[in-house]
């Protein structure tokens, strides 16, 4: 059994990760009605891997004998006045998932849970890269998608984003 603090911190962790599949989807849905297709595709294909990991909390409560409690996910109360505002929103939502994994591994420490830690060791390592990621299409979108040429050609390369299973799996 975990610790009662680790269980439920594990379990609200669940729903985060489902309310950012949503608003990656609500995303996807703004940049779908705004005809780029290619930037639909990249914030498609992240709710998707939101949505693993959200599984892989489930499961690992699962392996540890804790019953998961779902819990209601939010709507996502987000309006963007532009592509770069949804862009930047994606990064800011990043650093607060960031901050949350922070928060549940720092209670690991605090409580000797060697397991949990072990856990979330590839979470830690999966925040730099999401971060990464939002930072860079801001970039690009800062650098390359000033004037319509150059919007279509990065939303062409957004369209090849492909989803792939997490490299980390729980039976
Ligand atoms: Fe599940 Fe994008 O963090």
């Amino acid at each position: 059994m975990l610790n009662k603090k680790i269980a439920d911190l594990l379990n609200d962790q669940i729903n985060k990760e489902f309310y950012s599949a949503y608003l990656y989807l609500e995303m996807s849905n703004y940049f779908e009605a705004k005809g780029l297709d290619g930037f639909a595709n990249w914030f498609y294909v992240q709710a998707q891997e939101e949505r693993d990991h959200a599984m892989l909390f489930y499961r690992y409560l699962q392996n540890n004998d804790e019953k998961v409690c779902l819990q209601a996910i939010a709507k996502p109360d987000k309006e963007f006045k532009c592509c770069m505002e949804a862009l930047q929103e994606a990064l800011n939502h990043e650093e607060y998932v960031t901050s949350l994994i922070h928060n549940i591994y720092a209670e690991t420490e605090h409580l000797n849970d060697f397991r949990t830690r072990e856990f979330l060791h590839w979470f830690v390592a999966e925040q730099c890269e999401e971060e990464d990621n939002a930072r860079d299409l801001i970039n690009k979108m800062k650098n390359f998608g000033g004037d319509n040429g150059g919007l279509y050609l990065l939303d062409q390369e957004l369209s090849q984003r492909k989803y792939e299973s997490p490299s980390l799996t729980l039976d």
